[in-house]
This record gives C-alpha cells, sequence and structure tokens, in this order.
C-alpha cells in the first residue's frame, strides 16, 4: 500500500494504538486522537504520529480534529472510527444519562467526525472509512442494550455509508472483534495468551485497507481460535 493520511480516534491505548503503531510502521502518516495527553505525547514522539486531545463527543473538538489532520497532512484517507465506551446495565436499572453518554461517543460522536469528513473524501475520488463495531453487534447479550445496541448501529449504518460511498469510489468497512485483551471496560484482563490481543486486530484492519480499491471487505469477524 503506498503511504496514506491516516486519522484514528481513541489512539492513546488498546486498538487504537496498535494501529498507530502499525500505521506508522508501514509508512503511513498519522493523527491519532483521544483525552490521556501523557499517554498520547509519548505514542506520538516514539512513533512520529501527530496527537490531538479531542473528544470525539464534542462537535467542537470534531472540528479542530479535521482541521488539525488537515494541516499536519494536508488530508484523509482513511478514516479510522476506533473510540468507544462501554456502559453495561440491565434493562429496568438503566440510569438514561449514562446510556445517552455512551451514545455521544459511541454514535453521535462517530456519525459527527464522519459527516465532517466525507466531503473532503467525496472531493478527491477516494477514501477508506473503518468502523470498528463488535461481536456485541452481532449477538445481543444481557446487560447490553447500551453497548451491544450502539454497535448493532454501527454495522447498519456501515451499510448506508456503504450505499451511499461506493459510488464515490470510498470504502466503508466494518470490524467485528471478539473480546480482546485491553483494558476496555477495564472487564478485559490481560492474562489469557489463548485471547486475542490489540495487534490482532489491528494487523488484519490494515490487511484489508491493502486490497487493491477494485475491491472491499465490507465487514468482517475476528475470534480467538481456541480461548477455552
Ligand atoms: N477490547 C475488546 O474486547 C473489544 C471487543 C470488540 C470491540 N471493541 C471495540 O474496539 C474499539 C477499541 O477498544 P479497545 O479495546 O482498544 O479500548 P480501550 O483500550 O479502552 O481504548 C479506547 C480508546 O478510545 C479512546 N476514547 C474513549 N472515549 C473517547 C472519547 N470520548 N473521545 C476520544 N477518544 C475516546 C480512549 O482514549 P482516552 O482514554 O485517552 O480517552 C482509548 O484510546 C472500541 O470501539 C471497542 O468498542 C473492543
Amino acid at each position: 500500500m503506498e503511504s496514506r493520511r491516516f486519522l484514528i480516534t481513541g489512539g492513546s491505548k488498546g486498538i487504537g494504538e496498535s494501529l498507530v503503531r502499525l500505521a506508522r510502521t508501514f509508512g503511513h502518516q498519522v493523527v491519532f486522537t483521544g483525552r490521556n495527553e501523557e499517554r498520547m505525547n509519548s505514542l506520538a514522539a516514539e512513533t512520529g504520529a501527530h496527537a490531538l486531545r479531542a473528544d470525539v463527543a464534542s462537535a467542537e473538538d470534531n472540528v479542530k480534529t479535521v482541521e488539525f489532520a488537515t494541516e499536519k497532512m494536508g488530508g484523509i484517507d482513511v478514516l479510522i472510527n476506533n473510540a468507544a465506551v462501554a456502559y453495561g446495565a440491565a434493562i429496568g436499572e438503566i440510569d438514561m444519562e449514562k446510556l445517552r453518554a455512551q451514545y455521544d461517543v459511541n454514535m453521535f460522536g462517530l456519525i459527527d467526525l464522519t459527516n465532517r469528513v466525507v466531503p473532503a473524501m467525496k472531493r478527491q475520488g477516494s477514501g477508506d472509512i473503518v468502523n470498528i463495531a463488535s461481536t456485541s453487534g452481532l449477538k445481543g447479550h444481557a446487560n447490553g442494550t447500551a453497548y451491544s445496541g450502539s454497535k448493532w448501529a454501527l454495522r447498519g449504518i456501515t451499510q448506508c455509508w456503504q450505499a451511499e460511498l461506493r459510488p464515490h469510489d470510498i470504502r466503508v468497512m466494518c470490524v467485528c472483534p471478539s473480546e480482546v485483551q485491553t483494558g476496555f471496560n477495564e472487564g478485559v484482563k490481560g492474562d489469557n495468551p489463548k485471547k486475542l490481543v490489540a495487534d490482532d486486530i489491528a494487523g488484519s484492519i490494515m490487511g484489508c485497507l491493502s486490497m487493491h480499491p477494485r475491491g472491499f471487505i465490507p465487514e468482517f469477524a475476528v475470534f480467538a481460535t481456541n480461548p477455552w
């Protein structure tokens, strides 16, 4: 793949951090966002990626993110919508404020940022958008109204964007990882060598992106082979 300009949300740790590292290893330009400035500055210094403290739930920050990416790289070829949070609660016990706060990140913020990136991609007549969903978006589970619901929605939105953007030579793909050993939601501990790690997801995404632009992979899931 020739050198491309990546914007990765939530690059300060986990899957996003792996994507930043891998994209830089392959010689791509990278801007990434997050909120933990200490981690972001150290990753930026180590990799040569450009870090911007920006909350994807904030429209004001999303404006700044696109401006910053344009200033640092001259445009965006690959948008990876990775940042997300999870709120788990059973129906009957849901705190609607917490549910809305999660949707502000996983859904409304993601749409707002993409809405600001797509016009330039249309003008340049190319681009890749990668939405990180989850296997929670393939099968519902207890306490999943907020998180699983947002990931199901993301899969549906991905299909809408594919219908709209394929005629502009813009590829939109959806990735559904199973459990990955990151600090996500403080629920997954990095102590099982048989379970997926962030590099597995980053590597599979970079592989799909390297496909010739005449084709693309609309959606794929990543499972641990034998996590038991
Ligand atoms: N880990 C899993 O088991 C798993 C499985 C399936 C899918 N996923 C999905 O994979 C993606 C990455 O998850 P992960 O496991 O790498 O999680 P993680 O280690 O918790 O990393 C999440 C990243 O998102 C950023 N972030 C969170 N809220 C943000 C906001 N409002 N604005 C900007 N950045 C924000 C965090 O940055 P700061 O902390 O600096 O804000 C961090 O860089 C998510 O979409 C998640 O739903 C994860």
